[in-house]
């Protein structure tokens, strides 16, 4: 049974679709815990009421990103996490972070990466004039936004989206693809090679929706 750790910094809609699928799919893992670094993030409330442990470690409460990191690993760590699951988590994570979790930590970035990483990734690909938006699952590198890509999902950008209207249809794409992508992990059915990810048993890393 792997321990999965999911880090939210919000809402926590893609931490539920990952919980959601791990019991209705019967994953060999459990989620151990779900940690945020803010305290009023309500997908908290979520995994408190499903039973799984909760944490805060809370950002403000450290001068620098170092003993931030530093903190929130020693917290993770009591979980003995196999995988570590960036999902909405909204801080920039230390080289040091990012290394001891090599090969363990994944994110979810909503734009095909490697267009668009950072903030106000809809809006840019709207005043782009992109016809194809969607969202990333990617290995964590040191590097914000980067590393090896396990799946990305596509949809259109309709004439007049706004900003709001894309990330919804983009949403609801992440909500198909990243508990996929954290089932491949958990089974151990990634393979990557000179930064290039394979699934090993020709599952399709590339959803493409309509709507
Ligand atoms: C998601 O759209 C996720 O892709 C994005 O934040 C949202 C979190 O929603 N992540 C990033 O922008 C990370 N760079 P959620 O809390 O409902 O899962």
């Amino acid at each position: 049974m792997k321990n999965i750790v999911i880090l939210i910094s919000g809402r926590g809609s893609n931490m539920e679709a990952i919980v959601r699928a791990c019991a209705a799919q019967g994953w060999p893992a459990r989620i151990a815990a779900v940690i945020s670094n803010k305290p009023d993030a309500s997908g908290l409330a979520f995994a408190a009421e499903h039973g799984i442990a909760t944490a805060t470690v809370e950002h403000k409460q450290f001068a620098t990103r170092e003993a931030f990191d530093a903190e929130l690993a020693r917290v993770i760590d009591g979980f003995a996490p196999d995988v570590v699951v960036l999902a909405g988590f909204m801080r920039i994570l230390t080289a040091g972070f990012v290394q001891h979790y090599a090969g363990r930590l994944v994110n979810i970035h909503p734009s095909l990466l490697p267009a668009f990483p950072g903030l106000h990734t809809h809006q840019r690909a709207i005043d782009a004039g992109c016809k194809l938006a969607g969202a990333t699952v990617h290995f964590v590198t040191p590097e914000l936004d980067h590393g090896p890509i396990i799946l990305q999902a596509a949809v259109p950008v309709r004439p007049g989206d706004s900003e709001g209207e894309l990330a919804a249809r983009v949403l609801r794409q992440e909500h198909q693809i990243y508990p996929r992508a954290v089932r491949w992990l958990v089974e151990g059915t990634l393979h990557v090679e000179r930064g290039i990810v394979t699934q090993t048993e020709g599952e399709s890393q590339l959803a493409y929706a309509a709507d």
